[in-house]
């Protein structure tokens, strides 16, 4: 198993690429912190993963804020004894240009998709650098590096994400502790179904054009969470501040 004994927090554990990796960590052997904003989702995760016998508990948590984050990593701790790997992939998404976009909902945005993961940062790598290290994988985005329409805040966040994925491995690195960030391409969540309703089309005709790239077809939460693991695992031991993306070809 290519987690074996691996503590890991996941963020947005609830949703559509934080379940799969959920469940893909536990399969692999890891136990898993399930957190999320949405408390009967991380629940209900969690105690999938404990119905097939794998360790999980489940964390109501909103990782804009630095008490939440804090308690989160100190009862993974607690219960654990300590933490390995982090997911740092709780996300949201506003699709507006500069000029429909409120000041509110670029703050929002930022504070979801990026001050999380500096708060996370900031209090599980000394937890990790005190057990030898670890590692944190960051959820960028294919728009993170190429950009994309009607969505500013968000490929700002996620630009902001890959890079501050790079300045962490560079700090931390010699602690033991490798960073990189995955980046999906459209993957058939909520989110996509949450885009189309924001912009006023047909979530099956949003979702037929997602497919418009080389291999045809968008991606699935699980082909995103084997990314993950792979970035999890001693398997990638000499990776690190990568920006890995995932996106069946032809975004990023
Ligand atoms: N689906 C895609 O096409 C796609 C593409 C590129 C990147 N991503 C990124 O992947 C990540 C996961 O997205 P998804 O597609 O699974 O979306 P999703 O909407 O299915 O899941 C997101 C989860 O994050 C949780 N969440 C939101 N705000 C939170 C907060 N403040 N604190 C704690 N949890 C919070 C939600 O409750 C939800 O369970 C996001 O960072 C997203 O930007 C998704």
């Amino acid at each position: 198993m290519q987690l074996e004994d691996k503590r890991a927090i996941i963020t947005g554990g609830a949703g559509g690429i934080g379940r799969a990796t959920a469940l893909a960590f536990a399969a692999e052997g890891a136990k898993v912190a399930v957190v999320d904003l949405d408390a009967a989702g991380a629940d209900a995760v969690a105690g999938e993963i404990t119905a097939d016998g794998g360790e999980a508990i489940a964390l109501q948590a909103d990782v804009s804020v630095e008490i939440d984050i804090v308690r989160v990593v100190e009862t993974t701790v607690d219960t654990f004894g300590g933490v390995d790997v982090v997911f740092n992939n709780a996300g949201i998404i506003v699709r507006s240009t500069a000029i429909d976009l409120t000041a509110e909902e670029w703050d929002r945005v930022f504070a979801v998709n990026v001050r999380s993961v500096f708060l996370m940062c900031k209090h599980v790598v000394p937890v990790m650098a005190a057990d030898g290290g670890g590692s944190i994988v960051n959820t960028g985005s294919g728009w993170g590096l190429t950009g994309g329409a009607n969505a500013l805040s968000y490929c700002a966040s996620k630009g902001a994400v890959v890079n501050m994925t790079r300045a962490l491995a560079i700090d931390h690195g010699p602690q033991g502790i490798r960073v990189n960030s995955v980046n999906p391409g459209d993957t058939n969540t909520d989110m996509l179904r949450d885009e189309a309703r924001q912009l006023g089309e047909d979530p099956s005709t949003f979702l037929a054009d997602a497919a418009d790239r080389p291999l045809g077809r968008m991606g699935e939460p699980g082909e995103i969470a084997a990314a993950v693991v792979w970035l999890a695992s001693d398997a990638s031991s000499y990776v690190t501040g990568t920006a890995l993306v995932v996106d069946g070809g032809g975004i990023a």
